[in-house]
């Protein structure tokens, strides 16, 4: 067995998949572009399935918007230096509008679901990654309310995405076959009290500046008090919005925005964003307030000007660009998507400069 062992090491064979990779460095799998096809084409079936025209058509994922609202994106002064890169660098407050969702489309905000928060600072100077925006002076950044994702790549999140297209029977077959996927589904599905007490997380890592690679959260700087509403009590569909609109009525509400570093690449890997980079590992490091404006906002123009956004963890300073498999799908993925709503509607795709491009 040694010997076996020692010919292999020297022959190279076996071993080359089985190095421990480096801290930020991606793996590319095989078939990842071909996932990646699979998935668009499965995506815009759903959506000419979903809305026939004249319907008009939403996001395949997260349509369910809460409210589109304003908040203050505020890079703190005393981040640690090997931090000031990018956005982070200097101390300074961005205008930003922050896109509320449910994952699903029409059910009621009481049943299990994944909330969605999605950033777009704005005043953003630098060329950014993506063909088309790199003049945007805006970079999004885009969360939802768990820490871990569902699958390992875009491979498995295609062959789901298939099963479900294909009829409740495979989706339940699909699932019967992969029973770590049904853990991973029950843990971001929630139910939560407000939108604004809600631990958000990136899930998937992201470049920091030349080397580091980060996975970023976004939580409550005030537990809220409000609790998830019992069903007995006639609760409104729409009850997140409801509480959102209630509670910005009142005033400002302050969010923290942490960075949270990757230490080790076989227990923090960037190929696996099922995989929970634990706090005790490498703890989460404050680098920005989030503070979300004492405000008005449901009316039917700004939830329009909301729905008619695009957000992509893509749309970003080179610095910050997105890591691992799942990230390098959703490149094209949103963008072909975004690109595919806004042709059905007849609307034209547009990037923000300041809260006063939005007049109603
Ligand atoms: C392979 C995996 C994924 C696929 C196929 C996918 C697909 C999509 C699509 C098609 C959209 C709508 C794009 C548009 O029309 O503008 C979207 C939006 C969104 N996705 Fe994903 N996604 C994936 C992974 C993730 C992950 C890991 C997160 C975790 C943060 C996430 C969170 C969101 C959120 C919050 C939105 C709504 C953004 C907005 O408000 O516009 N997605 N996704």
């Amino acid at each position: 067995m040694r010997n076996l062992l020692i010919l292999l090491a020297l022959t190279g064979l076996g071993f080359t998949s089985c190095t421990t990779p480096k801290i930020a460095e991606e793996r590319p799998p095989k078939g990842e572009k071909a996932a990646t096809e699979k998935i668009i084409g499965l995506l815009k079936e759903r959506l000419e399935k979903d809305y026939p025209a004249p319907a008009r058509t939403k996001r395949d994922a997260h349509p369910k918007q809460h409210g589109l609202v304003k908040a203050e994106f505020i890079i703190e002064p005393d981040i640690p230096s090997q931090l000031k890169v990018g956005i982070f660098r200097e101390a300074k407050t961005y205008e930003s509008w922050i896109r509320y969702s449910n994952l699903s489309p029409g059910n009621p905000d009481l049943k299990k679901d994944s909330r969605g928060m999605a950033i777009k600072v704005m005043g953003v100077a630098g060329k950014k990654m993506l063909p088309g925006l790199e003049d945007a002076l805006t970079q999004d950044f885009v969360f939802m309310s768990t820490q871990v994702f569902v699958t390992k790549d875009v491979k498995g999140f295609g062959n789901l995405l298939g099963s479900i297209n294909r009829s409740k029977l495979n989706a339940a077959l699909h699932f019967l076959t992969h029973p770590r996927l049904v853990g991973l589904f029950l843990k971001v599905q929630i139910q939560i009290p407000n939108l604004l007490g809600v631990e958000w997380g990136s899930t998937t890592p992201y470049l920091l500046g030349d080397g580091m690679a980060v996975k970023y959260a976004v939580l409550p700087r005030t537990p809220t008090t409000e609790s998830i509403p019992d069903k007995k009590d006639n609760v409104a569909d729409d009850y997140l919005r409801e509480r959102l609109v209630a509670n910005l009525a009142e005033e400002d509400v302050y969010l923290d925005f942490y960075v949270q570093l990757q230490k080790d690449p076989r227990t923090m890997p960037i190929e696996d964003p099922r995989k929970l980079w634990k706090p005790e590992e490498s703890p989460f490091i404050k680098v920005a307030t989030i503070k979300v404006l004492k405000q008005t906002f449901d009316t039917p123009e700004q939830q329009l000007y909301g729905d008619n956004l695009s957000f992509s963890p893509w749309h970003a300073l080179p610095v910050h660009r997105p890591l691992g498999g799942v990230n390098r799908g959703r490149r094209a993925i949103y963008m072909t998507m975004s690109a595919f709503r806004h042709d059905r509607n007849q609307e034209k795709m547009a990037e923000p400069a300041s809260w006063a491009d939005f007049r109603e």
